[in-house]
């Protein structure tokens, strides 16, 4: 394997073993021709970066159907108005210029509609750039990358915000992507973006952030180093409680800004738990077949007691820890989930039906295992008749 920015050769340290599409929910007849890639991950101690080795293309990703929208979470919609009015304060004036990479259905940029910022999407998933488009959020539906940036004649050199969320790990080509960010900046403009950490991957041993679309698994060393190759700087970090422990990057030209506090403390903190070193992936590891081992005993203990047991939430998630720990619908009866797009389909790999939430409520299993852990406060209160009525919540991660 070698690394995707470097070149170098990394050993691989660990295999998931084959996996599918996480967000390739497919019909029963198309089971026999479903796709599966080997997913292995390494670690470049050169760039403390954490990747995987193979990975499906982007265009089989991102495609017409990518049954993901942003505002699935109403915590996921106040957090973005929050980023955007955060991002206003500090970052933009009237008329700037602001660029979104992954914009998906507009739940972001819906919050500069209608102001006197110019603003654009980049989002090649069609369903969801169509979404963005019908609720007037101006939205190319393209992957972004230096070709489709050729035509931006006013963004060049004058873009005062390039943003992201969960989207730069999704991008196996980072030259091509820092390149295009480097076209586009302004002198002192800023790039922004926020990503799972892996930090609190590995402290949560929430491997279950592992998936195809996750090609990299970021943390403060490994963004520090990445930009530095491109004469960029690493000018603040802010940690983030989104999906189960993220982290906000901020990037600028080199020696245009004054590098913050937050990146020192953070970089020495990483040090600190050997973030930036491949024994922390190693000690992951371990951890990592240690959960999948308590959590097929548990599945399976619940089902000698007789428990039925349900999936709440068909997340990109939930793919890899079902297929990693061979979990089918002899353990899990269904999955209930509130995406049109994976309704009456089953799910990558294991073939486990997805319901609508409202069978969650008919059916009232004894034992639910929230794939949507990110998400618990939200579906804890919505659903906080189960619990009362005798019902569990389960996971591989602490609730
Ligand atoms: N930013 C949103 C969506 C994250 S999902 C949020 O945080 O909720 C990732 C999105 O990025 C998908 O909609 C996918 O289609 C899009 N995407 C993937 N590769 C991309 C690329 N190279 N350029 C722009 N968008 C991309
Ligand atoms: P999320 O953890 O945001 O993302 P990912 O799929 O990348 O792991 O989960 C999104 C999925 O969870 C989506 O299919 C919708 C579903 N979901 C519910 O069914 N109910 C809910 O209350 C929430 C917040 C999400």
């Amino acid at each position: 394997m070698k690394c995707k920015i470097t070149g170098e050769k990394i050993t691989p340290f660990m295999s998931f073993g084959k996996m599918p599409l996480a967000n390739g929910f497919l019909k029963k007849e198309e089971f026999e021709k479903e796709f599966f890639f080997e997913m292995e991950v390494g670690f470049s101690e050169k760039l403390s970066l954490f990747q995987l080795n193979d990975f499906p293309s982007p265009e089989k990703m991102f495609n017409k159907e990518y049954p993901f929208y942003s505002g699935s979470s109403s915590y996921m919609k106040s957090h973005f108005k929050d980023y955007a009015d955060w991002i206003k304060k500090n970052y933009l004036s009237t008329k700037s210029n602001l660029v979104e990479i992954g914009s998906n259905d507009g739940t972001f940029l819906k919050n500069f509609v209608g102001t006197d910022i110019n603003y654009l999407g980049f989002e090649p998933s069609e369903n969801v750039a169509k979404k963005a488009i019908k609720n007037n959020v101006n939205t190319k539906n393209i992957f972004f990358n230096k070709d489709s940036i050729e035509d931006l004649k006013n963004f060049k050199s004058n873009t005062n915000v390039i943003c992201a969320a969960n989207v730069i790990c999704h991008i196996p080509n980072l030259k091509d992507l820092i390149s295009s960010i480097e076209i586009l900046l302004s002198k002192k403009g800023v790039f922004i973006f926020e990503e799972p950490y892996m930090g609190s991957m590995f402290s949560k041993v929430s491997y279950d952030q592992i998936y195809d679309e996750h090609i990299f698994m970021f943390s403060i060393t490994s963004i520090k180093k990445i930009f530095q190759l491109y004469n960029f700087d690493l000018i603040d970090v802010i940690p983030q409680v989104t999906h189960g422990g993220s982290m906000r990057y901020v990037v600028g030209r080199k020696k245009e800004h004054q590098i913050s506090i937050n990146v020192v403390n953070g970089l020495k903190e990483e040090q600190e738990k050997k973030l930036d070193k491949v024994e922390s992936c190693i000690k992951f590891k371990d951890d990592c077949e240690k959960s999948k081992q308590k959590t097929i005993q548990s599945l399976k203990e619940f089902k000698s007691m007789k428990k039925n047991i349900a999936g709440y939430a068909a997340t990109s998630k939930s793919t890899t820890i079902l297929n990693y720990c061979n979990i089918d619908s002899t353990l899990i009866d269904f999955i209930c989930d509130t995406t049109e797009g994976k309704i009456g389909k089953y799910s990558p790999g294991m073939h486990i039906p997805i319901k609508p939430i409202s069978h969650f409520k008919d059916q009232l299993p004894d034992i639910a295992y929230l794939f949507a852990w990110n998400h618990k406060d939200e579906i804890f209160s919505k659903e906080s008749d189960f619990k009362k009525n005798g019902g569990r919540w389960f996971s591989h991660v602490a609730l």
